[in-house]
């Protein structure tokens, strides 16, 4: 389909505003614009793009231009759901279709009649949830779980993925006569790399929001630094530049960074990274390998620390108490700072510390046993809570629920 570009400035800048994105580089203009003039018409959009480059904007952007604006918008993130209630959460069900359907239940397809569903991951359904997906696409038609009964909806299908769909097509994994229909507009969102001066744009944006969150100075940064956010190649876009600038944020409160600064918060062998469009929907290695990168360089630190700390401890001088901040995973501060007292020989742990002395075994482990370890340790502080885990391990809940289990860790 032939879409034209001119959309009114005027409106990308609304859309822009609305929702807090921050760039100028043409080609994110481009999407914003070609999301916008899609909106009026009730075709399926597919939104294409490298993980954390900002897909989950679009479907908003397109949904709150629609005449549909007034009607639900759901946001269903496939690769979270588990495989066996899919259908049933999309689709919904009838009293005793399976052990436990108590009663009937509305699915999305059904509670958002007239409005929009946003599939996010979508290349994660299931072939049989494909199945009854490119039937709604093609009549509007589908049928609850345990029902015979033909339902019809009236939905606007936006769709999003970070894996190569021709190749999930190919290999299989993805039906090819959904994927065109999915695909009617294509909108692809550029990785951060090629974003140009739009890097140092988000990270003061960035830089901004967090001292507001912290209560403290914003950083700022000297142009060997914005010079490095330039080269860098940010294999994990806009969220690992957040995530980033989180941490500096937290750790140098209110100093200017320099590129040397800045380098020691950016993983070193970033030149193994992988882009995220990868052809492997149903096992994302760059997820987990970034999981093990980010606790491999979080353990470099701590070695670091304890280095020093322990140099601090045996100097005559060193009677002042350190403090120790190691490199958090999440915004969380205070299970990542560990004061020492070297006047008293001991570490006293806040109690939701992270335990370094037994981080520090994980040295001589397995990766997988490193892996376990730091999936343990990150349910353990967010209370066994799984959505805030695979949140800040940074992987899908349907990747980490295959690791639980993996890892016998239920
Ligand atoms: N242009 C932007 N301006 C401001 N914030 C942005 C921008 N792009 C992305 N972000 C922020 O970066 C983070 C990642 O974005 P998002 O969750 O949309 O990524 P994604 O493309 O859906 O990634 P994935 O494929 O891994 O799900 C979010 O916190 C989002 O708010
Ligand atoms: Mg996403």
């Amino acid at each position: 389909m032939q879409v034209n570009l001119t959309e009114a400035p005027a409106e990308v800048q609304q859309a822009k505003m609305r929702l807090g994105i921050v760039g100028n580089a043409p080609a994110l203009i481009a999407a914003v614009s070609r999301a916008i003039q899609v909106s009026p018409i009730d075709l399926s959009v597919l939104i294409t793009g490298e993980s954390g480059t900002g897909k989950e904007f679009f479907p908003k952007i397109i949904h709150s231009f629609s005449s549909r604006k007034h009607n639900k918008y759901i946001a269903v993130n496939c690769g979270a759901i588990p495989e066996g209630t899919i259908d049933s959460e999309l689709f919904g069900h009838e009293k005793g279709a399976f052990t436990g359907a108590v009663s009937s239940r509305k699915g999305y397809f059904e509670e958002a009649d007239g409005g929009t569903i946003f599939l996010d991951e979508v290349a994660e359904l299931p072939l049989t949830t494909q199945a009854r997906l490119l039937r709604v696409l093609e009549s509007g038609e589908f049928i609850k779980v345990g029902s015979s009964t033909v339902q019809k909806t009236n939905i606007r299908i936006v769709a999003a993925t970070n894996v190569n769909m021709l190749k999930a097509v190919e290999d299989g994994r993805f039906r090819e006569d959904l994927y065109y229909r999915l695909s009617t507009v294509l909108i692809s969102i550029p990785p951060l790399r090629d974003r140009g001066n739009d890097i140092v744009l988000l990270a003061r944006k960035f830089a901004s929001d967090f001292a507001e969150k912290y209560r403290t100075t914003a950083i700022s940064l000297d142009e060997s630094a914005r010079r490095l956010l330039m080269q860098y190649r940010w294999p994990g876009n806009v969220r690992q530049l957040k995530n980033i600038i989180e941490q500096i944020s937290l750790f140098e409160a209110g100093n200017e960074i320099d590129d040397a600064v800045l380098e020691s918060y950016i993983p070193h062998n970033a030149t193994v990274y992988t882009p995220t469009v990868t052809a492997e929907p149903s096992h994302n290695y760059s997820q987990e390998r970034e999981i093990l990168f980010n606790m491999i360089f979080r353990m470099q630190r701590e070695i670091d620390n304890l280095r020093s700390a322990i140099d601090n401890l045996s100097s005559p001088n060193g009677t002042t108490a350190v403090e120790i901040h190691t490199s958090p995973v999440s915004d969380d501060i205070s299970r990542s700072l560990v004061r020492y007292t070297p006047a008293i020989q001991e570490i006293h742990q806040p109690e939701n510390a992270v335990d370094i002395t037994a981080d520090s075994h994980i040295s001589s482990m397995t990766l997988e046993d490193t892996e376990r370890e730091t999936i343990k340790q990150s349910l353990e502080r967010n209370g066994g809570r799984r959505k805030a885990t695979a949140k800040e391990l940074n992987i899908s809940e349907r990747t980490l629920y295959r690791k639980i289990k993996e890892y016998g860790l239920e």
